[in-house]
């Protein structure tokens, strides 16, 4: 029997380096023992989370949580992929910590456009989630006005000063069709303004993957947290092209019992599954049957 693991299985490009970001620092900081902050979880993942806790990583919340601590216990923070305000930064740095940027470099992106057409006179559109940090975080990179569209609804009713120009960007993680669909809503209104695509098609591609893996397959594994939204997604595009389609968070929720004319196993994992849960999971399904 073959197990064919999805090449886009679980953390993206942006979050696996910020994992792996912190695990260097811990490393790098075994010898002179300062403490290391998260500014915020740096994923979605309790056991990620713990197991960092466990090797002294504290998550810090916002720049109030850093002003509490002591300046003898003012150590390294590290951003995560989501990335954060300029402020944020630089108040932190004042405060004596040292800052590690974590921030996914597609974000960086487009906080560096932010500032420099908000430098240059544009105030700026953020099709996204307001109040999500990633959005937050892209808010805080303009010198200028910001909006932020929601959905087509919000776009249909915005309206801006006269003679006001715009630059219009998205969150990463927003549905490419919708950022369209505002854009062009916004185009149709006759707004002065410049689109800058930084939707971020990590998701798609791992969706498009699995929907062609579970296809090939006789049964798919899928891997996530119970309450991942991506995760879900994830199975439900796999169940549709594969009847035996199994949900499990970790080893020990998968139960398998295959069939003799089972040739062809997949396996993918949603955006916050560990690396190790899937090799796991992989190992014992190549090993046990
Ligand atoms: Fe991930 Fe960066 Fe895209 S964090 S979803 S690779 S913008």
């Amino acid at each position: 029997m073959e197990v064919i693991l999805a090449e886009h299985a679980g953390f993206c490009f942006g979050v696996r380096r910020a994992v792996d970001t912190v695990y260097e620092q811990i490393e790098k900081k075994k010898e002179d023992g300062r403490s290391i902050y998260t500014f915020g979880p740096i994923i979605h993942n309790e056991e990620v989370v713990r197991d960092l806790q466990e090797r002294g990583v504290k998550v810090i919340s916002s720049l109030a949580d850093a002003e509490a601590i002591s300046e003898a216990e003012r150590g390294t923070v590290i951003i995560r992929s989501h990335g954060v305000e300029r402020r944020v930064c630089e108040s932190l740095k004042d405060l004596g910590f040292e800052v590690v940027d974590a921030t996914c470099p597609f974000v960086k992106r487009i906080h560096t456009t932010v500032e420099k057409e908000s430098e240059a006179g544009k105030s700026i559109v953020i099709v996204g989630n307001a109040g999500h940090p990633e959005v937050e975080g892209i808010r805080g990179w303009s010198c200028r006005s910001v909006y932020i569209i929601e959905s087509v609804e919000e776009a249909e009713e915005f309206a801006c000063k006269e003679g006001e120009k715009l630059c219009i960007v998205s969150q990463t993680t927003f549905n490419y069709k919708k950022f369209q669909d505002v854009v062009e809503i916004l185009n149709k209104k006759g707004y002065n303004g410049s689109v800058v695509n930084t939707v971020c098609n990590a998701t798609e591609v791992r969706q498009a993957e699995a929907r062609e893996l579970a296809a090939r397959v006789d049964v798919m594994i899928v891997i996530g947290g119970n309450h991942s939204s991506n995760t879900r997604k994830l199975y439900e595009i796999c169940r549709q092209e594969c009847r035996m389609t199994y949900y499990i968070q970790t080893l020990g929720d998968l139960h398998l019992q295959l069939p003799e004319t089972v040739r062809l196993v997949g396996i993918t994992a949603g955006a916050s599954t560990p690396n190790n849960i899937i090799e796991e999971v992989q190992n014992y399904v190549r090993i046990n049957f």
